[in-house]
This record gives structure tokens, C-alpha cells and sequence, in this order.
């Protein structure tokens, strides 16, 4: 990722002491690195938004363990920061995938021995999710080619994408919009609509941001616009990222997905789910019944966070005081909605997930 043409990732660690991310709360108007020195940070961090998106909550949650056991390093306390990270985000599963992974890292060991063993393997996992995302990126821009070729030469590909599944959701690279980054570099005509992603507006906060940053094309939409671009032959295809996959290959991401795959299939225009094999679920299959969907808090919907023409950050209330909402933070898109999965793999349709 480049921020003024400089390169950073999404979390970078300092030894065992702290670990510094992007406070993504006062994007895109603020950017501001904060440092997380313990569970607690860490825990409010992805509790509060500052840190999201499936894969980064998983890199950074790993670290919240190993603060954990760098405090403290009972197996007792290991089993309680293991429940309290657990509980922070409730639908993304990288996050449970990451913390099994620093746990089952620490529990054969002891002692200094443990915590060392923790850190290493939380400094794998983001190593790991770069690697991952760059293979991903490297597949999809295969398929953005294809989808160029079949256009009349000199044609623009456009692509429509929901919320936020770049770099900042992930390490480094995205998982939805690395091949679109690729693609640009490499030279091929892309454009991205991108979806605002009410109510927290991360595509309008986030995606718009980093694609700005990147020099890619791209063109801000409410998201109520997607389906009429998609009716009149303005879009080619939709590129996703998701916070889980179960087993039969439903998608599970950010609420308002699943109204974009219906126009898509509406209009036979494929739809594309780019995701971390991190992210496949596979003790789940019936993503409707089986995913727990996380609720978010009322003043996500009855305000909004904006600048002032005096330059000053400030929230306001959109709505009625005291009016009734709901607030679910994630939908199903049904496996039969989902032209193909593009994963660090390889591209497969979902029900042949399990080929991968
Ligand atoms: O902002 P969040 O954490 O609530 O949303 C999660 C996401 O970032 C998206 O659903 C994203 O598309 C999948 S993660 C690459």
C-alpha cells in the first residue's frame, strides 16, 4: 500500500512492546497511526472500528494474544484474552482462524518460550496474508484481462465493488481490490465504481481514499445507483471481498452484498468474491441459518461523520432523536448468486470449493 507514495502495511509490530495502526475512524479525513501496547488496546481497537476488515481484525487480534501472554503467561489467561478477542467481532472468522493459530503456537510451550512462540506466529500470519493477497491479485487480474479482451478494443473495464476490501482491510495489498491495483500498474484501462457502503460509508470513507492514493480511476455511487448502471450496461463486472465463506461457497459480507449479486445476476454480469483461503469456514455450510450476524450500534445509521467548510471533522445527526433502527453489519449472498471465488489458489466456482 502507498500513502503519498510512500510504502507501509496496515499493522507493523515493535518487538514485543506495540503494535501501530491506522486509526481508521477518521479516515478519510484524518490519517492517523495509533499505538496498541496491550489485550485492552487491541480489543477496543476492533471492537470500535478503529482496525476492520476480516483479514486485518484476524492480523491484529493476533497480536492481542500475544500482549496477553506477554503479561501473563498462564494458560488461564491465555484461554480468558482468547474468549475476550473472540467476542469483539462476531461474524468475520479470520479473526477466530488467527486466534487458533497463535493459541495452538503457545499452548505445547512455556514461559518465555510461549510468548516467543506467539509473536512469531502473529508475524507469520500478516507475512502470510500478504503473500496470500498478492497471489490473489495475481489471478484476478488474469480474469480482468479476459474480461478486457471480450470488449471492443480500447475499451475501459469497469468494475463495481461494495465497502472496503483493500489494504486496508487486509496487511497489505486487499483482497477485492488487489487485482484492480494490479491491474492499473500493469497498464490495463480499469474504472471502479464504488459503492458509499451506508451506514458506515466505508467505501465512500475508505475504498475512495486508497484508490485515490493508488491514481486509480474511480467514481463514488450511492449505493442505490448500482443496479441501474448495471441495467444500462455501465458495469462488467462486481468484485467483492467477504468475512466469511462457508462450506457449500456462500458469502457472507458487508450488509447491502447480496442486493448487488441479484441485480448482477439480473443482468448477467458476473460477480466476483476475492477472499484469503483464511476466510473459508468450513464447519459451516447454510450460510443463512449458520452465521452469526453482527448488530452495530443505532448512531451508525442516525449519524454521519463529515468535514465543515472551516475544515473542522465533526458528526452529525441525520434523522429523528430518539428514532427506531436496526443495524445488521453483514448479509448472505446465496452460493447460486456468486459467478466464482478468486483465492490465492486459484479462481473456482462455489460448489467447487472444496477442489481448491
Ligand atoms: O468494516 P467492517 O469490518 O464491518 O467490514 C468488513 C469488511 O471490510 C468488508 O465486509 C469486506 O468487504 C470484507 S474484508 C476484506
Amino acid at each position: 500500500m502507498k500513502i503519498d507514495g510512500m510504502h507501509y502495511r496496515s499493522v507493523t509490530a515493535s518487538g514485543q512492546d506495540s503494535i501501530t495502526i491506522i486509526d481508521q475512524r477518521w479516515l478519510p479525513f484524518e490519517l492517523r497511526f495509533v499505538q496498541l501496547h496491550t489485550l485492552s488496546d487491541v480489543a477496543i481497537a476492533i471492537k470500535d472500528m478503529w482496525t476492520r476488515g476480516a483479514p486485518l481484525i484476524g492480523a491484529v487480534g493476533a497480536y492481542g494474544l500475544c500482549f496477553a501472554l506477554r503479561d501473563d503467561t498462564s494458560t488461564t489467561n491465555l484461554e480468558q484474552a482468547y474468549t475476550a478477542l473472540l467476542a469483539t467481532r462476531p461474524t468475520a472468522i479470520n479473526l477466530k482462524w488467527a486466534l487458533d493459530a497463535v493459541k495452538n503456537s503457545a499452548l505445547p510451550l512455556h514461559g518465555g518460550a510461549r510468548i516467543s512462540a506467539a509473536f512469531q506466529c502473529a508475524a507469520r500470519i500478516c507475512d502470510e496474508d500478504v503473500a496470500i493477497n498478492e497471489a490473489i491479485g495475481q489471478h484476478g487480474l488474469q480474469l480482468f484481462r479476459q474480461h478486457l479482451d471480450a470488449k471492443p478494443t480500447g475499451s475501459t473495464l469497469n468494475i463495481l465493488t461494495h465497502c472496503n476490501a483493500g489494504w486496508l482491510a487486509t496487511v497489505d495489498w486487499g483482497t477485492a481490490l488487489a487485482p484492480i491495483y494490479m491491474a492499473h500498474d500493469a497498464g490495463l484501462p480499469v474504472h471502479v465504481y464504488v459503492d458509499e457502503t451506508r451506514p458506515r460509508n466505508q467505501g465512500a470513507s475508505l475504498t475512495a481514499w486508497e484508490l485515490q492514493q493508488h491514481g486509480v480511476p474511480f467514481t463514488l455511487i450511492a449505493d442505490n445507483t448500482g443496479g441501474h448502471l448495471m441495467q444500462h450496461g455501465l458495469v462488467d463486472l462486481c468484485i467483492v471481498g467477504t468475512d466469511r465463506v462457508t462450506a457449500q461457497g456462500d458469502v457472507c459480507n458487508k450488509i447491502g452484498t447480496y442486493l448487488k449479486a441479484l441485480a448482477a445476476k439480473d443482468n448477467n454480469i458476473p460477480f466476483y468474491v476475492a477472499l484469503p483461503s483464511p476466510t473459508i469456514d468450513w464447519t459451516v455450510m447454510d450460510g443463512l441459518r449458520e452465521i452469526p450476524i453482527e448488530q452495530r450500534s443505532a448512531r451508525e445509521i442516525t449519524h454521519i461523520l463529515g468535514t465543515h467548510t472551516d475544515g473542522t471533522t465533526m458528526e452529525v445527526c441525520i434523522t429523528l432523536p430518539q428514532v427506531n433502527t436496526v443495524n445488521y453489519a453483514f448479509d448472505v449472498t446465496p452460493a447460486r448468486l456468486v459467478t466464482a471465488l478468486i483465492t490465492e489458489r486459484g479462481i473456482v466456482s462455489p460448489d467447487a470449493l472444496r477442489e481448491l
